[in-house]
């Protein structure tokens, strides 16, 4: 069955702990903790110390999704909170493109140093955690395919990262199945996780496509009955 990972980015802050507990209470898989730094995304979140805090509350596996440019300087740092993933992007070798209005993405097209790529996965599980790659919605899903072998997630975005509440983007549908097909043709066992402007509207068409595991943050956070809503996002 598919699992539901709440994303806190859409959460109440000033309630932030009692927003920690409804996920598990109302029936969610996991925490996901999107981590900011202003330069991979124009937006900042949190760190390490959120995480460490919602590891106390809630029982539920976290997953810290790395928006940074370098994810080497925080992968231990997120370990020792004891979140289970720490999922980084294969955009970290990619190139900004400019959106306007203040706004970016990154895209990778070839990737230069694909040994960086490799390290980066290698370090996660040296920490002790799942590793997860991530790709923005600009690039394709064939660069991800030299790395697959080795992760333990893969996380499809679907919208440009920086901000919770944002319009899904439907290419995504081709991607699900694409990576779904590597990963039979090769053995391989990832899970495939979709992450942004995802909820009601879209998540039976995911499912269908091939998810493993849908993020929920604002159609989460914002639902008036968030047991309902995650009953209904599963059935
Ligand atoms: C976007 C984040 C997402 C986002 C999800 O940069 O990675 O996890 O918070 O929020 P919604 O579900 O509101 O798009
Ligand atoms: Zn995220």
């Amino acid at each position: 069955m598919v699992k539901i990972a709440s994303s806190l980015l859409a959460a109440d802050f000033a309630h932030l702990g009692d927003e920690i507990r409804t996920v598990q209470s109302a029936g969610a898989d996991m925490v996901h903790l999107d981590i900011m730094d202003g330069h991979f995304v124009p937006n900042i979140s949190f760190g390490p110390a959120v995480a460490a805090l919602s590891k106390l509350i809630s029982p539920l596996p976290h997953d810290a999704h790395l928006m940074v440019t370098e994810p080497e300087n925080y992968i231990e740092s997120f370990a020792k909170t004891g979140v289970e993933y720490i999922i980084f992007h294969i955009e970290i070798e990619g190139i900004k493109k400019d959106l306007g209005a203040g706004k970016w993405v990154y895209v990778a097209d070839n990737i230069r140093h694909p040994q960086r790529i490799k390290n980066v996965i290698e370090r996660i599980k040296k920490a002790g955690c799942k590793a997860g790659l991530t790709l923005n919605p600009p690039t394709k899903m064939e660069v991800a395919y030299p790395y697959l072998k080795e992760v333990d997630l893969l996380l499809l975005m679907s919208v440009n990262p920086g901000f919770a509440g944002q319009k899904f983007i439907p290419e995504v549908y081709e991607k699900i199945p694409a990576a779904a097909h590597h990963r039979q043709e090769n053995k391989l066992n990832f899970e495939i996780m979709i992450d942004g402007g995802v909820g009601l509207d879209n998540a039976r068409e995911l499912i269908k496509s091939g998810a493993d595991i849908l993020v929920a943050g604002s159609s989460f956070f914002g639902s008036s009955d968030r047991t309902s809503f995650i009953h209904q996002m599963k059935s």
